[in-house]
Order: structure tokens, then sequence, then C-alpha cells
């Protein structure tokens, strides 16, 4: 048998091991919602015992990484549609293979995450003419330089923005809006309840380390936009939206439940020219 591959991850970084397997598990079952093959295969590949994750995550948390995926390739494949050279970059990309479903064979990706989790990636995701992967933290400034765009920009960022601080993501977002005007960002964020609940049935639940607590949490995405009059929101809207007819009738109550106390929701911004 051969050797399998170790996984040494800091504590931020360990939090990508938590979609990956509920994207893993997903594709495992009779009707998919979502289908990521390589996440099975990566699973199936690492030295590292999930039991802990596969004992404590509930079957929302799981849903709510897929729903989020399926917002994500959407939101993705729509951008394309009106600008099909455009360039996206993946923040906080972990072992996700968003591109492998949305490429439409003229765009322009870049995956960018820190470098143990690039080095660790590399392993099984390559570079490509058309895909490359930075290996930086996304609040530094020199990776910029690295991007181009030859149409329009979007940021795409899944389970990434709620680990910083609040300040940090005001100043990391202002940076944005200057350097690309007419760019867009599409992330999932968390209410001040959203944030405390996470914490406790996804990160402590999943044996994550409290190094890993979600720290930023936000009522309502049109408060970003008094943080700089470049920015605007396109839209917000609750993380299961548009999932609740494809669920079991318990899942429906769990979602709905969710979407009411507005947990986690999906944010579009676009910044003006
Ligand atoms: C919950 S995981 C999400 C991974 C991936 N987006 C997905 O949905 O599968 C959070 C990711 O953010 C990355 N991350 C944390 N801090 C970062 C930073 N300063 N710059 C870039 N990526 C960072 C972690 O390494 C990890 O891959």
């Amino acid at each position: 048998m051969s050797k399998k591959v170790p996984i040494k991850l800091r504590s931020v970084q360990e939090t990508l091991l938590l979609p990956l397997w509920g994207r893993a598990v997903e594709t495992r079952k009779r009707k998919p919602l979502l289908v990521d093959t390589t996440a099975m295969e990566i699973i199936d590949t690492i030295d590292y015992d999930f039991t802990t994750i596969a004992t404590n995550i509930s079957l929302i948390t799981q849903l709510a990484w897929i729903a989020r995926s399926l917002h994500v390739d959407r939101v993705v494949r729509e951008f394309l549609e009106r600008h099909p050279r455009g360039t996206i970059v993946n923040i906080g990309c972990g072992l996700d293979t968003t591109y492998e479903r949305v490429d439409n064979g003229s765009l322009l990706w870049y995956d960018l995450d820190l470098p143990d989790v690039i080095a660790l990636r590399r392993q099984f995701v390559t570079d490509g003419e058309r895909r490359r992967h930075i290996a930086s933290s996304f609040l530094d400034d020199a990776w910029f330089a690295e991007v181009k765009v030859e149409d329009s920009i979007l940021f795409i960022a899944a389970g990434v923005f709620y680990y910083f601080e609040e300040n940090q993501m005001k100043h990391f977002l202002s940076r944005l809006a200057g350097l690309f005007p007419g760019g867009e960002v599409f992330f999932d964020a968390a209410s001040p309840l959203g944030m405390r609940t996470a914490n406790k049935v996804v990160i402590q639940a999943g044996g994550m380390d409290q190094n890993s607590f979600l720290k930023w949490g936000i009522q309502s995405a049109y408060d970003i936009q008094s943080w700089d009059s470049r920015i605007r929101v396109v839209e917000e809207f609750p993380m299961f939206k548009g999932m609740k007819r494809r669920v079991s009738f318990k899942e429906k109550i769990g979602t709905w439940m969710s979407d009411v106390l507005k947990i986690m929701f999906m944010v579009r911004l676009v910044f003006q020219k």
C-alpha cells in the first residue's frame, strides 16, 4: 500500500479539511447535490483521522458547505457569461476544486492560500496555462502584482474572511477597491450569532483549535458600504437560498431556522469605477 500524505497544517489552515470532507461525503451520496471527485480522492490519500469531524458535524453544517459551493459555482458562471476572458482569484482556496467545475476554456484563474497549504495543494492540483497558484497571505500586498486582468476580475472567498478582524477586512477591501475598480467580490459572511454558533458547532465540534475561531461577524452586508464609498453591495442572501426544495423534511426545518436566524449568508460586492 502506498504511503499516505502527511498533514502538517497550522490552526486556520487546518479548517480546510472541514468543507473538503463535506464535499467528499456529498459526492459519495446516491444523488449528490455537488460532485467533487478530487475531494474524495484527497480524503482517501491524506493521513488524517476524520472520526471527530464525521461524528460531531451536523447534517445542516454539511449542507451549508455544499450550498456555499453551489452559490460560488453559479456566481462564477454568471460572471463568465458577462466576461468570458475574466480573471478569478480564489482567496483561501484550501483544497477546493471550483476551477474544475466552472472552467470555460478562456478564463484566467488564481488559487491563493498560505504557503503550507499551497505546498500541500500542489501534490493534488497542478498549474496550467490559465491556472496559477499563489502562495501568500491575502493580506500581503505583493501578490496583487502577479494577477493579470484582461477583462474583469472576480474575487471569491469561501469560508475565509470571518477568521479575520473587522479592521483587517476594512483595509483589505479598500485596497482591492482602489486597485481593481469594476472588480467584484463574492464571499460568505457570519452574523454575530452565526459566528458564535459556528465556533461551537463547527470549529470546536470539528476538533479544530481555538486559534481557528471566527472573529468577524456582521448583521448586514450593507454595513460594509459605510467603510468605503467605492464599495457597493450587489446582493446578500441567506446561505440556504434555493436549497430547501432539494433536501429532506428534517433538513428543511434546520435550513429554514438557520436562514431565519441569519446564521450565515452570501455577499456580492462590486467596486465602483
Ligand atoms: C475553511 S477553509 C476554506 C477552504 C476553501 N475555500 C474551501 O471552501 O474548501 C479556510 C482557508 O483559508 C485559508 N487562509 C487562512 N488565512 C489565510 C490568509 N491569511 N491568506 C490566505 N488564505 C488564508 C486557510 O489556509 C484555509 O485554506
